[in-house]
This record gives structure tokens, C-alpha cells and sequence, in this order.
């Protein structure tokens, strides 16, 4: 596997949310920082909208013998992401918030990369990297909101949960295709 693209996309998801954390003052009275929830959470949301966006794009690009249940496998993958994207929205708006959905700011403030991905393989390994970058993203989150935010934080870890089902899933999907033999190129 290439990590290249894991190695940039997690230099720069780190870099940012780190910043972002550190932006915000916890106090021990008035618990998290809200501004700082809030961006975190539209972040979270923006990763969640891109993830969906390149699942959705990978369904109905596959091609080859494995088609079919790799794209209802990319199918379910999308609707995870769209009910993780949901609850995130669900929540900004609980706090006080608005979640940004500007498709202008999507691709700046997701953590992982849009990438499409030439051929099954291609894609598979993209949708694992974006997977990892979506936990390593919820990690920090959660870490970040300690105690101070006890129901953003269980939503969090219930996603968190989701994205490592969802990367094992990946992980075997990759196991069970023999990689680069011309009859599994999904884009010819
Ligand atoms: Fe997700």
C-alpha cells in the first residue's frame, strides 16, 4: 500500500486540529470552549459530507467482476457516513450552532483528501485512508472534550466505533481482491 497520501493528509489533519484544540480555552467551570465545539464539530461534520461524497462516487464506479458487492458494500459505507454527518448537524444545532454546509468549504475543512481513486484497489485504499484519518479525527475529539461535554463526546465515540467497523471492513474487502489484474480495473 501506497501511505504517501496517509502521511500528508494526517500531517495536515493534525496540524489543524491540534491548532484548533489549542485555540480553545477549556475552563473548568463553564466546560468546553462552545466556539471551539463548534468548529471542531463542523470540521467533523465537513469529513463526514466528503467521505459520504467519495463512497457514493465509488459505488457507481465500480466495475468488474466484483461489482456488485463491492458496490453495495460502498452503499452501505455512504449511508453510514450520511447518518454520521446527521448526527453531527443534529448536535452543532443543539449547542447553538449552525452546520456549515457551504460545498465551497467542504474539501477545506474535512480532514481526509477527496480522492477518487483509479481503479477498485485505488479506491479501496483511499476509503482506508480516509477511514483512518476519520479516527484519528474522533480521537481527537474525544480526547479534547474530556469531561467537559459528556453527550458531544458519546456521539463521538459512537461514530468512532462506526469508522473502525467501517476500516476493518475495508481491510478485508482489500484481503479478499487480488489487486492489479486488468479484469478488476473499476475505470478502464
Ligand atoms: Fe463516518
Amino acid at each position: 500500500m501506497n501511505d504517501k497520501p496517509f502521511l500528508t493528509a494526517v500531517k495536515t489533519l493534525r496540524g489543524r486540529a491540534r491548532r484548533q484544540i489549542r485555540q480553545g480555552a477549556v475552563t473548568a467551570n463553564c466546560g468546553a470552549d462552545r466556539k471551539t465545539v463548534l468548529s471542531v464539530l463542523n470540521e467533523a461534520l465537513a469529513t463526514e459530507i466528503v467521505c459520504f461524497l467519495r463512497y457514493r462516487r465509488h459505488q457507481f464506479m465500480t466495475k468488474g467482476i466484483y461489482a456488485r458487492s463491492v458496490a453495495a458494500k460502498f452503499a452501505q459505507h455512504a449511508a453510514e457516513e450520511q447518518k454520521h454527518a446527521d448526527l453531527i448537524a443534529e448536535r452543532i444545532v443543539q449547542l447553538g450552532g449552525e452546520p456549515d454546509y457551504s460545498a465551497l468549504r467542504l474539501a477545506l475543512r474535512s480532514h481526509p483528501e477527496y480522492v477518487e481513486g483509479g481503479n477498485l484497489a485505488e479506491m479501496i485504499e483511499e476509503d482506508l485512508v480516509a477511514e483512518r484519518l476519520a479516527i484519528e479525527s474522533c480521537g481527537e475529539i474525544i480526547r479534547y472534550l474530556g469531561s467537559q461535554d459528556p453527550t458531544t463526546r458519546r456521539l463521538m465515540e459512537t461514530i468512532l466505533a462506526k469508522e473502525e467497523e467501517l476500516a476493518e471492513d475495508l481491510y478485508s474487502l482489500m484481503q479478499g481482491i487480488t489487486i492489479r489484474t486488468p479484469e478488476h480495473q473499476a475505470i478502464a
